[in-house]
């Protein structure tokens, strides 16, 4: 689910601060930047919202802890009532998005486009040599996209299992050559490639996301959606005016289609 955190004003943003624990209110009163308030507003609105989707759990009464490296996730005592129900969540300058998956290991990344020449040089603290010459390979716009294809893709996987910048950045590759991103890992980072599916979507102009997936399913649907938590109807409707990316499949082995 995506959603635009210019929503998190006024009453809306009002109606929201009552969904969230006083521990989640002490951080939205330290953020100082407006813009910063209310993407983390926004996503604690969404991901609560978004998970009383799947249960019958009333939005504010959702609680979460985080494991060692910072990734939350619904308490025990919660999870049990949706077995398998997974999420996580990313927010940038002007987006938000939430992914819910079950049975399977999820991450999503969104990231605003900065179309700023350093681009290239930031490639060899993050990329692995082969990701950094491909981006390095292009200019202009086609270099950016390469750019943060693969920051989304890197932080989708890295989301996926959880494990924060515990995993070692170089112990992974994408290629994104073909119809669909592939990864390559390294031993410093011991992973079947076989058992992860990646998505690369351009939200708008200015957006790009990418989500990392590991199910045992042979096919899995990826449904796109706009939201402004708590409204009804949300979930169906287009609500920052930008028309959501189209639902895709997802199938093991194979290429990435639209549905
Ligand atoms: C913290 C990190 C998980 C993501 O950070 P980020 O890209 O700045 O932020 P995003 O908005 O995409 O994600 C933040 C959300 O991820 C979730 N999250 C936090 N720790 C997490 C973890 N270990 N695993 C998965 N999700 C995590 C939280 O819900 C968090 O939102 P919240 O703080 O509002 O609850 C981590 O990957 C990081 O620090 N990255 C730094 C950037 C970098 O070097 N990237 C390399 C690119 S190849």
């Amino acid at each position: 689910m995506l959603a635009d955190p210019a929503a998190a004003q006024g009453a809306r943003a009002t109606e929201w601060l009552r969904l969230i624990e006083p521990a989640e209110r002490a951080r939205y009163d330290r953020y100082r930047v407006e813009g910063a308030r209310q993407e983390y507003l926004t996503g604690r609105a969404l991901v609560r919202t978004g998970l009383s989707r799947h249960a019958d759990v009333d939005p504010a009464d959702w609680r979460f802890e985080a494991n060692r490296y910072g990734r939350p996730s619904v308490v025990a005592e919660q999870a049990r009532l949706v077995p398998g129900l997974v999420f996580n969540l990313s927010h940038t300058r002007g987006l938000v998005a939430l992914a819910v998956g079950r049975d399977c290991d999820v991450g999503v990344d969104v990231e605003w486009i900065d179309r700023q020449s350093r681009l290239s040089d930031l490639c060899t603290r993050y990329f692995a040599a082969d990701e950094t010459a491909y981006v390095r390979a292009a200019e202009g716009d086609e270099l950016t996209e390469r750019f943060f294809a693969f920051w989304t893709l890197g932080e989708a996987y890295i989301k996926a299992r959880g494990m924060g910048l515990a995993l070692p950045l170089d112990g992974f590759a994408y290629d994104i050559t073909g119809d669909r991103p592939t990864i390559r890992f390294e031993p410093t980072c011991p992973d079947d490639p076989a058992r992860w599916r990646f998505l690369r979507r351009a939200i708008g102009d200015r957006h790009r996301l990418a989500l990392a997936v590991s199910s045992p399913e042979a096919l899995l649907r990826v449904r796109f959606a706009w939201s402004t938590p708590g409204d009804v109807g949300a979930g169906a409707d287009d609500a920052s005016g930008l028309a959501a990316p189209e639902d895709a499949l997802l199938v093991r082995g194979g290429g990435l289609a639209a549905s």
